[in-house]
């Protein structure tokens, strides 16, 4: 059974491929850029030329969908169409909805519609803390959290967590329809930036700003109508809609999730 791993080198793909390599599976890790490795394809949302090719053979697919984009459904409808020997797509979802975007909703029906489907949604991901995110670099930078969230919570979730439910769910028996996935607990900003505060020696604070000045702040690394609605997700999250963990993780995998502690003390660098 070959499964495609589209997203292969990003933050759950990249984890998946490797849970997947290890357990001997037929995988092929998508990417603009595959470089030598066996095991790659070249892969691009925007060049459906690419998307035959990268589903040769495959029976099962992991859809993460186009990056920063509220319309994905022109980028994704060729895929699908050219996907006629597949019979099992897991979706990356989120369990925030994004406002005004019947595109991504319409990505969710479309994916219902093959043979066998499931849609994971995660909670925010720990990784935003990590790397080029402006979370991240907000708290490099100047020891600053900034968000329009207020005391609202979330039940952060380390990527890894996910690709080990994906590999779940991509290789077990007929999948349930969805999986909502969180962490262990539900933090705010703040709660997270005081465990960063604790466990790194370097303090960490939370700051409150408008949706629209995070709406800015997000646009400075991504397009506008993405950017915005992101941001009107804080509002949510203030409002507590996403304040909930599950137990799904390790329903499916047999362990705990990460908790945000661990998480922090491993990416301490
Ligand atoms: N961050 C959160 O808190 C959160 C929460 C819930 C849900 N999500 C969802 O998680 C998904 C992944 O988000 P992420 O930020 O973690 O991204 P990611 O998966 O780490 O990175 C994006 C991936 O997409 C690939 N990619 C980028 N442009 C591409 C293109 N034109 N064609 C083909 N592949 C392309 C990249 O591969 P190459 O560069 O190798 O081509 C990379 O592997 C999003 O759909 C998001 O809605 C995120």
């Amino acid at each position: 059974m070959r499964i495609l791993i589209t997203g292969g080198t990003g933050n759950t793909g990249r984890p998946l491929a490797a849970a997947l390599r290890a357990r001997g599976a037929d995988i092929r890790v998508a990417s603009r850029n595959p470089g030598n490795a066996a095991d790659h394809v070249r892969f691009d949302w925007a060049d459906p030329a690419t998307h035959g090719p990268a589903l040769e053979g495959v029976e099962v697919a992991y859809l993460v969908p186009p990056p920063a984009t509220l319309e994905p459904m022109p980028l994704v409808e060729p895929f699908l169409a050219a996907a006629s020997g597949v019979r099992r797509v897991v979706l990356l979802g989120s369990l925030a909805v994004l406002p005004g975007a019947p595109g991504i909703v319409e990505l969710e029906r479309a994916v219902q519609r093959m043979p066998e489907s499931s849609i994971l949604r995660p909670s925010g991901f720990m990784q935003n803390f990590l790397g080029a995110h402006p979370v991240a670099t907000g708290i490099r930078e100047r020891g600053e959290i900034v968000s329009a969230s207020g005391p609202g919570r979330l039940g952060w979730i380390d990527a890894e967590d996910i690709a080990a439910v994906a590999a779940e769910v991509l290789t077990g028996p007929d999948p349930a329809p969805e999986h909502v996935l969180t962490g262990p607990e539900s933090l705010s900003y703040a709660d997270a930036a005081a465990v960063i505060t604790e466990v790194t020696g370097r303090p960490v604070r939370h700051t409150e700003v408008s949706v629209a000045e995070r709406a800015r702040i997000f646009g400075e690394v991504m397009p506008q109508p993405f950017a915005r609605a992101l941001a009107a997700i804080d509002a949510e999250i203030r409002a507590g809609t996403e304040d909930r963990t599950t137990s799904a993780v390790e329903d499916l995998t047999g362990r705990p999730p990460r908790s945000f502690r661990d998480f922090v003390a491993a990416h301490m660098a």
